[in-house]
């Protein structure tokens, strides 16, 4: 890990998820305003992440990033002020092109990007204390070596300012034959980089690598790539969509929590914090799901013998959690075997679950609970 960088998954909000375009600067003061009052900041949700739309359609006559006028009148240094202020951290959107992606998805006019301009607006970022950098691929040309170009001049402009700032970077941008991030490790380049493609508020989509994928999509597309997560080097299954829109339900936003903590993954949620359930809150702040991807081994888990509903991750000096999830559409009784667990002991083994702090002790070789539809029980092993 970098000096001055988390050596645990960020955790934070972004506008993105549900606020898309439309974003102003009071509109994040009130979501940084609920952050702090719900108790999220405090539960280690400290990153305010601006997302796309933010900037100016073109640069200021020194060529310098501005904001857009309109929307952020008070510039983007006085929303950083507010954040810090708050004992929050300040993230911000920019893309490797001359505009930002939404431009090329046609949703937005555009605001400018940092392509061929890294250097000074990385100097731009660290005048206004910018504490994390979301970077976007927003072009269908998925050459490697010129993506790998890209990322790395960003990379060296931002350490070249000296301030510590969290690189999040997209090389799988969602836009039709760019390269899936799945491909490389993108590890050395960036503090967090973005495997799969854009997130949507569903259990799984039919929409495959190219398109919108739901919670278990991700999950799926992650699981082979555990071994590139270390401390201060995350992969990132892109941001929680728990609490929002009708198309969840709280078993499934449980597992989307689950199987994000189970990765090691950043935690950034996306949904409006000024209309949050009591529900949605409790999901986003359980201790022991938050301990759990926050452990400092930082060491991401892996399916139980290929079965994507049983993933186990090593925790702590020798620990162990398991998740079940409950991919059917009916409630079961789930097991999974002490032997696939590398366990011995039988009677001895207890499993705690962390959502609910049922206990499940293990018989004929085996821990078994009942699990919900779409639910996940995450069992520290005792
Ligand atoms: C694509 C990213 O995957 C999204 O998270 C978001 O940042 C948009 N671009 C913004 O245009």
């Amino acid at each position: 890990a970098i000096t001055g960088l988390p050596p645990t998954p960020p955790m934070g909000w972004n506008s993105w998820n549900t606020f898309g375009c439309d974003i102003t600067e009071e509109l994040i003061r009130r979501q940084a305003d609920a952050l702090v009052e719900s108790g999220l900041r405090d539960a280690g949700y400290r990153y305010v992440v601006v997302d796309d739309c933010w900037g100016a359609d073109h640069r200021a006559a020194d060529g310098s990033l501005q904001a857009d006028p309109q929307r952020f009148p008070s510039g983007m240094a006085a929303l950083g002020r507010y954040l810090h202020a708050r004992g929050l951290a300040f993230g911000l959107y920019s893309g490797a092109s001359a505009q930002t992606c939404t431009q090329y998805q046609g949703t937005y006019p555009g605001s400018t990007g940092s392509r061929g301009h890294e250097t000074q607006d990385a100097a731009t970022f660290a005048d206004w204390q910018v504490d994390y950098i979301k970077y976007d691929w927003c072009s269908s040309d998925s050459d490697h070596d010129d993506q790998v170009a890209a990322f790395t001049a960003m990379r060296d402009a931002l350490r070249a300012t000296g301030r510590p700032i969290v690189y999040s970077i997209n090389p799988n941008s969602g836009v039709s034959g760019s390269v899936p991030g799945t491909e490389f490790d993108w590890g050395g380049v960036a503090t967090m980089t973005r495997a799969t493609n854009d997130i949507t508020p569903a259990w799984s989509t039919d929409a495959g690598p190219s398109g919108y994928q739901g919670i278990i999509d991700i999950v799926d597309a992650i699981a082979p790539l555990g071994a590139r997560v270390a401390p201060g080097s995350f992969l990132d299954p892109d941001m929680m969509v728990v609490g929002i829109g009708d198309g969840l339900t709280a078993a499934m936003d449980r597992t989307q929590m689950s199987m994000w903590a189970m990765m090691a993954a950043p935690l950034i949620a996306g949904n409006d914090l000024t209309q949050m359930s009591a529900q949605t809150l409790a999901t986003l702040t359980s201790p022991a799901i938050l301990a759990l991807d926050q452990d400092e081994r930082v060491s991401a888990g892996r399916p139980v013998d290929d079965d994507p509903e049983i993933w186990s991750r090593a925790v702590g000096d020798k620990g162990l959690v398991v998740s079940l999830t409950n991919r059917s559409d009916y409630p079961r009784t789930m097991s999974v075997s002490l032997a696939s667990l590398g366990l011995v002991g039988d009677e001895r083994v207890v499993g705690v679950d962390a959502w609910t702090g049922n206990e499940y002790r293990a018989a004929r070789g085996e821990l078994s609970m009942p699990v919900g539809v779409a639910d996940t029980v995450v069992l520290e092993i005792r």
